[in-house]
């Protein structure tokens, strides 16, 4: 096709986004209209799991050298994806935080870069903006819903009241889902990234053969732990060897993880209750842990018994992607919220900033979650 103009009657704004943080050298083209529909024009995504996977888990150094060698290529193949050109855009959207900042700055310079040269508004997205409003690539969404964002390196419940307006019910006080996810399986002598891999393992095997401990039983609030997980699971993998009982193993660490936050999620909706009546009964699920069927399935089942919708993103959003910043970046666009290009990589970026301040499982420093 050839390059088209935009359309500014349509009231559209069409985005470019990048994405830098962890692992992937993303781009992607999203066009959102003012009532909230979107279309995914292009999403580009260099995954570097090959590089990393010799060393069973991201190395920051590898990451970053690697997004500076692939991410003029991948912006150059998502603007040919999209039939655009560069002056079609309404904004750059690129991801400042939190992650790891060597790569985040090489995405963020880029997308600065971009908007100089185009003279467009930049806008500096929270990762874990892009993660909440995921599944909106996929389905109409109206704030304000709760959200659970489980993935590598965040695990927390959020009341989303708006762009950009997130309250932080729940979080971790240790370990991230995907994290205990990577960590266990990697203690069962599966590849990186160990989500997927156990997930494939766990197919057909039984969840109930073997008991591991349930974290938090009784506990008011709904902050999550998968320290005692992780140990219990890691020692008994050891002794595990037969196919079958390292196949029920699987089963067991998935439905563990997916009843924790399952529990966690229904006493986060009693909390959203609170706060919103009776009206707005959303609950969405997003970030690479939410790509787990059983998760998924579990979940569902507890939205349902809540009688909350349950919406999760198209599997292809679920881990890290370009389309889901571009979109945060639509949005804060469409609400006026631009940054200038003195917008600072953050390695730690957390959603609600008064509540991580507040927490002590959000201390600074290479102990406390990113987020
Ligand atoms: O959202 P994401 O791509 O990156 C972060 O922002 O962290 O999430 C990656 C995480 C990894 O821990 C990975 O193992 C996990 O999501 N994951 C899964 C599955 N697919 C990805 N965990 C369980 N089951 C899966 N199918
Ligand atoms: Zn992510």
């Amino acid at each position: 096709m050839a390059p088209q103009p935009n359309t500014p009657a349509s009231g559209a704004l069409t985005l470019l986004g990048i994405e830098t943080s962890c692992d992937e050298t993303a781009a992607s083209v999203v066009r959102r209209w003012p009532d909230g529909r979107c279309e995914v024009l292009s999403s580009i995504i260099s995954s570097q799991i090959a590089a990393h996977a010799p060393y069973g888990g991201v190395v920051p150094e590898i990451a970053a050298r690697a997004h500076v060698e692939t991410i003029d290529g991948i912006i150059a193949e998502a603007m040919s994806e999209a039939a655009l050109t560069f002056a079609a855009l309404d904004g750059v959207a690129a991801t400042a935080g939190p992650g790891l900042v060597g790569g985040v700055m090489v995405g963020l310079s880029a997308g600065k870069a971009i908007a100089l040269a185009l003279g467009k508004p930049l806008i500096a997205v929270n990762h874990l903006e892009g993660h909440a409003v995921s599944a909106r690539l996929g389905a109409r969404i109206d704030y304000p819903f709760l959200l659970l964002l489980v993935s590598g390196g965040h695990c927390q419940l959020l009341d989303v009241e708006g762009v950009g307006r997130c309250r932080r019910l729940g979080s971790t006080m240790d370990d991230a889902a995907g994290e205990a996810f990577d960590k266990i399986a990697k203690s069962m002598g599966l590849p990186y990234p160990g989500g997927p891999a156990l997930e494939r393992l766990a197919e057909g095997g039984d969840p109930m053969r073997f008991v591991l401990p349930r974290a938090l039983v009784g506990r008011q609030g709904c902050d999550f732990s998968f320290s005692g997980l992780k140990t219990a699971a890691a020692r008994m993998a050891e002794g595990v060897t037969d196919p079958v009982d390292r196949r029920d193993l699987a089963a067991a660490v998935q439905a563990a993880i997916s009843r924790q936050l399952a529990e966690r999620s229904e006493r986060a909706m009693a909390i959203y209750l609170r706060a919103h009546g009776g009206a707005e009964r959303r609950f969405v699920v997003a970030g690479g842990v939410a790509a787990n069927a059983t998760v998924r399935a579990t979940l569902q089942t507890v939205a349902g018994a809540q009688g909350f919708s349950f919406t999760a993103p198209p599997l292809v959003y679920c881990t890290d992607n370009a389309a889901m910043i571009a979109l945060a970046g639509a949005e804060r666009l469409a609400a006026g919220l631009t940054n200038g290009l003195d917008a600072a990589a953050r390695p730690r970026w957390p959603l609600d900033e008064t509540a991580a301040l507040a927490s002590p499982t959000h201390v600074p420093g290479r102990k406390g979650a990113k987020a």
